[in-house]
């Protein structure tokens, strides 16, 4: 089978764009084993960098993804799990693996199951905490990599749901505790909430403050992704796309990675070489296709912040939120603009640019409501 080009999901292999510096940096940080925070707006690419880098590695490791659990348990039985497979994937050999595993187990409650290719992890009942179980599982996985001399890398995607659910902070000082002292385990952390990921690393009264080495994601430059798309527009047409067309993708995307690819998937499923014209009229296209979305989005904010954002699509190229032209064009006064714009930033629905500019993340808002 073919590999998607230009998915909707992780970019992979020859879906991945660039992102030279940042692999560079997350690539140093596992190997000293220093935990790494990595940021960026929604879909910029976070978990795309992270299980690129990972593949390219040797490396034992265990991705955490705990965007659906609902209580501590599920919490520590999603990275038990993770773990179990790290353990189980550490040994070269089946009958080894489930030796090491099984033996790994024994003592924190937990019965360990090999079903055809997938690890069963059964937790007995225990009165033990859900912190002190998670303490325990990544103790015991510190000295089993040291006396193994290898290193892990344990992956906690959307690791704001730990904040969300256990309000006491305790799975966050187990994992602490761990993360600072184990030069064999390399932990990174990603995840979509900005604001509250935040709040667990930079605050000096939670027990994950500057644990980390934090990486901030852009969007990709042009620069970087002009050979990037040439080289799969050659493959596909034989030629590269004009100038204009490029710019017109890179005009309406904003070279918002996730958009850039929703545009170059739907372009490269036509068999006609694209123009500006029909890299218009596709994106225009999507825009009403979404427009019921984007209201439902836009309906989650107070009737100020709603407003303020609609204005910044109509006028926000030409003129900046807080200016004097745009307050009396909008009739917003500074305080309630600039209180408004504070909150569309914490909502990443606002980024300030590297010239100091309040712009638009979502590309598609714009375009809905520019004229
Ligand atoms: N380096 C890259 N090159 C090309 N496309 C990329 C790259 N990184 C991410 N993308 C594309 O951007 C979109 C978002 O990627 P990904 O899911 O990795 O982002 P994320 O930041 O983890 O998102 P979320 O905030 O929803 O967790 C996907 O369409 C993906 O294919
Ligand atoms: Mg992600």
């Amino acid at each position: 089978m073919r590999a998607e080009i230009f998915p909707q999901g992780l970019a992979l292999g020859q879906n991945f764009c660039n992102r030279v510096v940042e692999q560079e940096h997350l690539l140093q940080n596992i190997q000293d084993a220093r935990a790494t925070l990595l940021m960026s707006p929604r879909r910029y690419g976070k978990t795309s960098l992270v299980t690129h880098i990972i593949n390219k590695l040797n490396i034992p490791f265990a991705g955490i993804d705990l965007y659906s659990e609902l209580d501590e348990a599920e919490i520590q039985n999603s990275i038990l799990t993770g773990i179990g497979k790290l353990v189980y994937s550490v040994e070269s050999t089946t009958t080894k693996a489930v030796k090491l595993a099984t033996e790994f187990f024994s003592g924190l409650n937990v019965s360990f199951r090999y079903q055809g290719a997938e690890i069963e992890l059964e937790l007995n009942k225990s009165k033990q905490s859900s912190a002190k179980t998670i303490l325990s599982v990544l103790k015991k996985l510190d000295e089993l990599l040291i006396k193994k001399k290898k290193k892990a890398i344990l992956f906690f995607d959307e690791f704001q749901r730990v904040a969300e659910i256990s309000t006491s902070g305790t799975i966050e000082g187990s994992i602490r505790h761990i993360a600072q002292q184990s030069k064999n385990i390399a932990f990174v952390f990603s995840g979509s909430n900005r604001r509250l990921l935040e709040s667990m690393f930079y605050d000096s009264k939670k027990p994950l403050y500057k644990l980390c080495d934090r990486i901030n994601l852009d969007r990709i430059s042009k620069v970087d992704y002009e050979p990037f798309i040439q080289n799969l527009a050659k493959t596909k047409w034989n030629k590269i796309l004009d100038q204009g067309t490029l710019d017109a993708i890179f005009n309406f995307t904003e070279c918002h990675p996730y958009y850039v690819n929703v545009l170059c998937h739907k372009l490269w499923l036509f068999k006609e070489f694209p123009t500006e014209e029909i890299v218009s009229l596709t994106w225009h296209k999507y825009v009403v296709e979404e427009k019921s979305n984007i209201l439902s989005e836009i309906d989650l904010l107070s009737k100020n912040q709603a407003k303020l954002l609609i204005a910044i699509a109509k006028y926000g190229d030409e003129m900046q939120p807080m200016s004097k032209e745009f307050l009396s064009l909008t009739a917003f006064s500074l305080s309630s603009a600039s209180q408004a714009v504070d909150i569309l930033c914490k909502k990443d629905y606002l980024y300030l640019n590297d010239k100091k500019q309040y712009r638009i993340v979502d590309p598609l808002i714009k375009s809905l409501f520019q004229k």
